[in-house]
């Protein structure tokens, strides 16, 4: 039982240290990211955005709109990154909370590369209009994980 706990105690101290060796600003982000409620970001967005779900629900599958010219659409989706942190009222995006929700969304599932996928994302972003901008981003993130995730199967 003492051997037991000794083991449990030594464990902890593991964790503990794997904990410290994530970036300060992950850490941060991990924080912001387990406040946010998801349904409520979709509801709040939805108000000021009115989105059909099939439309929503076609763009996550696909990464893409099914119309490319429904402005409105991308603005929800900015609303989204906006409100959990994502990017800024600078346009700015948080590479780190975009990690950190991309891994989240829709559940905890493991990607491959997810860090490079991410950084890729951003930093091919030409867009200046901001619901473009977060579009693209959203878009491109989708479209990486649906590649990633067929192939790992
Ligand atoms: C947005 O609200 C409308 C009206 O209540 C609803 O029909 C629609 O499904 C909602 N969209 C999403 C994405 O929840
Ligand atoms: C997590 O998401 C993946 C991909 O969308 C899906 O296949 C899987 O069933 C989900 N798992 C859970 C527990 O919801």
């Amino acid at each position: 039982m003492k051997a037991l706990l000794v083991a449990f105690v030594a464990a902890l101290g593991c964790l503990a240290l794997a904990v410290a060796a994530i970036s300060e600003s992950m850490a941060r982000a991990e924080e912001a990211a387990a406040k946010i409620e998801l349904s409520e970001l979709f509801e709040e967005c939805n108000e000021t955005f009115p989105i059909p779900k099939a439309t929503i629900n076609y763009f996550f599958s696909h990464g893409r709109l099914q119309n490319e010219n429904d402005y409105g659409s991308k603005c929800y989706i900015h609303c989204l990154t906006d409100r959990s942190g994502e990017i800024d009222s600078d346009g700015n995006f948080d590479a780190d909370m975009i990690k950190v929700m991309t891994r989240r969304f829709p559940n905890e599932t493991h990607i491959e590369g997810l860090n490079e996928m991410v950084d890729g994302c951003v930093a091919a972003r030409g867009e200046s209009d901001f619901c473009e901008r977060a579009y693209g981003l959203v878009s491109c993130l989708i479209k990486e994980k649906l590649a990633r995730l067929g192939h790992s199967h």
